[in-house]
Formats: structure tokens, sequence, C-alpha cells
């Protein structure tokens, strides 16, 4: 293939790729301070849902939309109380699974540089007393 008609999910190793990653995320997720409150759902159908919402991110089939509709994430999101530092948690918790699966370079800093502008879409409440050291 040529590589200017490849996606970005082509690029990062397409669905075996995101399996991995969300096998890497989810539990450092669950077992955060910050998080886990937040995170009382089924894991296996919260990877399930992460994974056909970043598969249509980054290019790949509209997986997530074919489902459950328009991702309206920011609105999804308003039910949990997301602050600037559970923003940062969620974002360390990525970067330490991106490791983990070995993502790095270009695409890497492209993806995270993507999430990270996500996440900070995310934020719905402000910081009171949590502070993350
Ligand atoms: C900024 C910090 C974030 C926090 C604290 C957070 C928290 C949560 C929580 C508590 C849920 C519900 C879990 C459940 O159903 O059990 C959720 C769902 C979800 N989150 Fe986040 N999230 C964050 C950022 C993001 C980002 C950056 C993305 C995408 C890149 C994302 C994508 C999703 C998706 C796809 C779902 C499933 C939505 C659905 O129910 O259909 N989240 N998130």
């Amino acid at each position: 293939m040529d590589i200017t008609s490849q996606t970005t999910y082509d690029l990062i190793g397409g669905e075996r790729s995101l399996q991995q990653l969300v096998e890497a995320f989810y539990p450092k997720v669950y077992s955060d301070p910050l998080l886990s409150p937040l995170f009382n759902g089924d894991m296996n159908e919260i990877m399930r849902k992460q994974k056909m919402f970043l598969t249509q991110l980054l290019g790949g089939p509209p997986l997530y939309s074919r489902e459950f509709g328009p991702p309206a994430m920011r609105a999804r999101h308003m039910p949990f109380e997301i602050t600037p530092v559970r923003a940062q948690a969620w974002l360390r918790c990525m970067r330490e699974a991106l490791d983990e699966v070995e993502m790095d370079g270009t695409i890497r800093e492209l993806f995270f540089a993507r999430l990270s502008q996500i996440a900070g879409i995310m934020v719905n409440a402000s910081d009171k007393n949590e502070r993350e050291d």
C-alpha cells in the first residue's frame, strides 16, 4: 500500500495494537487511586468501547458510531467529575501503557498529542484538594 493512503490506524498496527493498548491501559486506570472511584463498570466492556472509539479516531472503520451513534465524548463524560488532576492521571496511565506496548517514535508523539487534547476537553470540574504528587 502507498504510504500516503495509510491511516494512522494502519500505521500503529491496527486492531491488534489497539487491543494490546487497551489491555495495558485499563488495569492501570482501575487501580489508580484518583481514577478508580469513577470506574465501576465492566472492564471488558470499557476496553471494547475504547478500542472501537480509537479505531475510528485514528481513521479506521467507524465502529463506535455504528453501535453507539455520535461519539459526543464530552457529553458522555459529564456524569463523571473530571478534574485537571484526573485528566493528568488518565494521561499518565496512557503513557505507561504506551511504554508497555512499546509504541514509540513519531506515531506515538502524534497519537499522544491527540489524546492529550481530548483529555483536556473532557475536564468538566475544577480541582479541589486533590493533588497528584
Ligand atoms: C481525562 C480523563 C478521563 C477520565 C477521568 C475518563 C473517565 C471515563 C469514565 C469514568 C468512563 C465510563 C466508564 C464506564 O462506563 O464504566 C469513560 C468512558 C469512556 N471514555 Fe473516558 N475518561 C477520560 C478521558 C478520555 C479520553 C481522552 C478518551 C478518548 C480518547 C476517552 C474515551 C472514552 C470512551 C470511548 C468511553 C466509553 C463511552 C461509552 O460509554 O460509550 N476518555 N471515561
